[in-house]
């Protein structure tokens, strides 16, 4: 699904589609990458909750470079749980059928299966705040300590903040002025507050990020 309505409340980049997959240019050019450091910090024999998975291309790159690994697909837009239900054939039997998870909703994890790990890219910054709030809760609700979530994407850090992402924040806020980069502190604060540190950062391509939030101790 394309979606260039700004009053549409879920974001929606161009995509093209085939055979029901849908194509996403910008998983096309970030997913050897993304699944690099998946590979490194996803433990053995996962059990991986996926927020947000779009047209459903990072489970199957994910998928294919850790062949002992389970992904569960999610997305509240019922197009991409169709492209996310036609990319599962490219990985036998390890991508489960997608969920209708909106992390808009509290206690959104309630049904959730079993899982050892959450990976959410490119989501909290094209959604509102609540949905970040909601993916650190979430997140304590469903790990045990040592466990991770992992994400991926643009953020702000002060003046260190590329002008890319100043334009992309602007970009978005205009759009829908709950949207907005952001600041790499308030996300931290957040998985702090739940009950998580920061395990990991990874500057990645196009001055994205990766980072790793570690489930600690009972505090
Ligand atoms: C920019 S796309 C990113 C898709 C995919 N994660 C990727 O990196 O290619 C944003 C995704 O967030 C999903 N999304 C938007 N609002 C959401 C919400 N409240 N809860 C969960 N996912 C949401 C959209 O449906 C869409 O698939």
């Amino acid at each position: 699904m394309t979606s260039s309505d700004p009053n549409d409340p879920i974001a929606l980049e161009a995509r093209t589609a085939t055979d029901g997959r849908l194509f996403s240019p910008s998983a096309a050019r970030n997913r050897a990458a993304i699944a690099d450091v998946l590979d490194v910090v996803l433990p053995r024999q996962a059990r991986v909750l996926e927020i947000g998975s779009g047209t459903g291309e990072h489970a199957v790159a994910a998928c294919e470079v850790r062949p002992d690994i389970h992904w569960q697909p999610s997305d509240p837009d019922a197009d991409s749980r169709a492209s996310q239900q036609a990319w599962a054939s490219a990985v036998d039997g390890r991508i489960a059928a997608p969920l209708a998870l909106d992390l808009t909703q509290d206690h959104w994890w309630q049904d959730v299966p079993e899982t050892d790990a959450i990976v959410c890219m490119n989501v909290i910054h094209i959604s509102p705040w609540r949905v970040a709030e909601n993916l650190a809760a979430g997140g304590a609700a469903l790990l045990k300590p040592g466990q991770r979530v992992f994400t991926y994407g643009p953020y702000k850090e002060g003046e260190k903040t590329a002008p890319s992402n100043l334009a992309f924040d602007e970009n978005l806020k205009s759009r829908n002025p709950d949207w907005g980069v952001r600041d790499l502190d308030a996300v931290i604060a957040l998985f702090d507050a739940a009950g998580f540190v920061l395990e990991r950062r990874i500057d990645m391509p196009a001055n994205n990020l990766s980072l790793v939030f570690e489930k600690a101790e009972s505090r």
